[in-house]
């Protein structure tokens, strides 16, 4: 038994050095495992020289308190996440928030039009207003997805590795969004209500075929 205690004792000790030596970039991940480490080995000394039962309470609940701490944390939480700077002069972190506000803005004003057509009285001015709007933020779509702005940055995002992976497949989806939400702002502006539910589902089809591979499911 005493050997058995012992041995694990050492290899909590290699452990920790271990990840000393492997834990350069986050320092407070690394503080984060060496106490649960420190932790686990009091436990394991504890059992060792059959310390009071008490005690080795003491370092079990010390032992879940840390791990319930660090659990909540990993990679995404390291606070520089998002911080390297693109070519086109935006962080990371802003360049993956200006998309998905991008995105919030077509959702939005596809609502707008989606409520229009389903109301006996359209508000045509509102259906032209939201088309106008989409066909703007949408001239920019190509742009949104510099490399580095995947999910292997750190920051939250539902944009799928693939996209980088799959880049003319991705460019495809793009450019027939683009061109579908021209084909809604023209039916739109045209008043025709018909030539706008067609050109509408038409557009819609085209949101779900790239979210279909490229972003995460919810
Ligand atoms: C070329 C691919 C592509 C097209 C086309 C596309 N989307 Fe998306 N969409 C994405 C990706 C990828 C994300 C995840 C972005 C992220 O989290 O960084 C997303 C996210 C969203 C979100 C969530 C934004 C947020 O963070 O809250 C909404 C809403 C959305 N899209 C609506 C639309 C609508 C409406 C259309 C069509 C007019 C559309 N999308 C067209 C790829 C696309």
């Amino acid at each position: 038994m005493r050997v058995i205690e012992g041995v694990r004792g050492r290899i909590v000790v290699r452990t920790i050095l271990r990840q000393a030596r492997e834990n350069r970039a986050g320092f407070g991940l690394f503080v984060c495992r060496a106490t649960f480490s420190v932790a686990l080995l009091t436990l394991a000394i504890g059992e060792d020289v059959m310390l009071k039962t008490t005690e080795s309470i003491v370092a079990g609940a010390l032992l879940l308190a840390v791990l319930a701490a660090c659990g909540s944390g990993g990679e995404t939480s390291d606070p520089a996440a998002g911080a390297e700077m693109l070519a086109n002069g935006m962080t990371v972190g802003a360049q993956i928030e200006a998309r998905q506000g991008g995105f919030k803005t077509f959702g939005k004003n596809f609502k707008t039009i989606s409520d229009q057509l389903k109301s006996d009285s359209a508000d045509m001015a509102a259906v032209q207003a939201a088309a106008a709007t989409i066909a703007d933020t949408a001239t920019g779509l190509g742009d949104w997805f510099p490399e580095g702005t995947g999910p292997e940055s750190g920051v939250e995002t539902e944009a799928l590795a693939i996209i980088w992976e799959d880049g003319a497949d991705f460019a495809t989806k793009v450019s027939d969004a683009q061109a579908a939400i021209e084909g809604l702002n023209l039916a739109a502006q045209s008043g025709d209500a018909e030539a706008i539910s067609t050109a509408f589902r038409n557009a819609g089809g085209t949101c779900k075929a790239c979210h279909d591979k490229f972003r995460l499911d919810d």
